[in-house]
């Protein structure tokens, strides 16, 4: 395939980039950041378009190149350290623009990095718990931030997509992504002590693992729109889960079944189920018991 990849210069844009190239397909990767003057800023065999993705034009240029699907992966990945106009702006203009184009030029699969954020309890302004865990794409959405009210406009772009058109559309809800460089940074704490709490129970997800679930998604045949979570399926520490959801949430949150003892706060099942994906990474890879690097990592 020829598929166009968007946000390739991010932490989960250059994995994903990678695994498409491992994979055999043609990749056109794109960043509003600029090119190297050498073009050595990308890896051997890629084409790079600069383009910014509010600009509707710079979407129809990308996509009228001829592209097989469109990974749309860029992003600013937080509410927190922008203004929330201008997350709100970027992140939903991109995804119009860009599923507007491909509607309008035929491109035949879209695939949309949603996030875990769209239930809304991970950047509420008013706390609130997840009702259930693990938490799954039942679960119901009730998003206050900028940052996850267009994560789920954006998934809303997509039934709208695939009702007016034969796009076809998988939105992906990744948990914390973690790459070999920040394991011991964000997750060594709550290694260490569960205690530290994370409104995503737990949960985490590795950056390979999630360019696994992403090229799987490229090439699925899955018709209309599916939303699926992608997590780790361990819990950061390892532990006990249904006895840390008891020990610091009490009853608050109901205990659903779950398919490990050290199971995610969050059921990436359905991808498992429809995809194929298996993922094959742990945090146990790059920490140790004490949630440090380990040397090799
Ligand atoms: N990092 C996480 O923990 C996490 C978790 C869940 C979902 N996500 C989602 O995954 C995706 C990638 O996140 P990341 O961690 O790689 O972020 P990142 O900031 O490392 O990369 C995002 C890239 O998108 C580019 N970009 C943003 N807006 C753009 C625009 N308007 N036009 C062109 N390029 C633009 C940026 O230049 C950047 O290179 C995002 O959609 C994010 O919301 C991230």
């Amino acid at each position: 395939m020829r598929v166009l990849i968007t946000g390739s210069r991010g932490q989960v844009g250059r994995v994903t980039v990678d695994a498409f190239r491992a994979a055999g397909h043609s990749v056109i990767a794109t960043d509003r950041l600029p090119p190297g003057f050498d073009r050595d800023t990308e890896p051997a065999g890629v084409e790079y378009r600069q383009a910014e993705l509010t600009d509707a034009g710079d979407c129809y240029a990308l996509v009228a190149r001829g592209v097989d699907a469109v990974v749309h992966i860029a992003a600013i990945p937080s509410p927190t350290g922008n203004t929330p106009a201008t997350v709100f702006r970027n992140n939903l203009l991109a995804t119009f623009n860009l599923i507007e184009a491909a509607v309008r030029f035929g491109v035949p699969r879209f695939v949309n990095i949603s996030s875990e954020t769209v239930p809304g309890f991970f950047f509420a302004e008013r706390d609130f718990l997840p009702s259930y865990a693990p938490v799954d794409e039942e679960h119901p959405i009730a998003p206050q931030d900028p940052y996850a009210l267009a994560k789920h406009f954006g998934e809303q772009l997509m039934d709208a997509a695939v009702a007016r058109s034969d796009i076809r559309a998988i939105s992906l809800r990744p948990s914390w992504v973690q790459t070999p460089g920040n394991y011991a940074e964000n997750l060594g704490p709550q290694v260490r002590d569960a205690a530290v709490l994370s409104p995503n129970l737990w949960s985490y997800i590795d950056a390979f693992d999630l360019a696994d679930a992403i090229l799987l998604a490229a090439e699925s045949d899955l018709t209309g729109h599916e939303v699926m979570y992608i997590a780790s399926p361990d819990n950061v520490g390892g532990r006990d889960f249904a006895q840390i959801l008891r020990e610091h949430y009490g009853d608050a949150i109901e205990l659903r079944d779950l398919d490990r003892t050290d199971a995610s706060g969050i059921s990436s099942a359905k991808a498992q189920r429809l995809l194929g994906w298996t993922p094959r990474r742990s945090w146990r890879d790059y920490l140790d018991e004490d949630g440090r690097a380990k040397p090799s990592s």
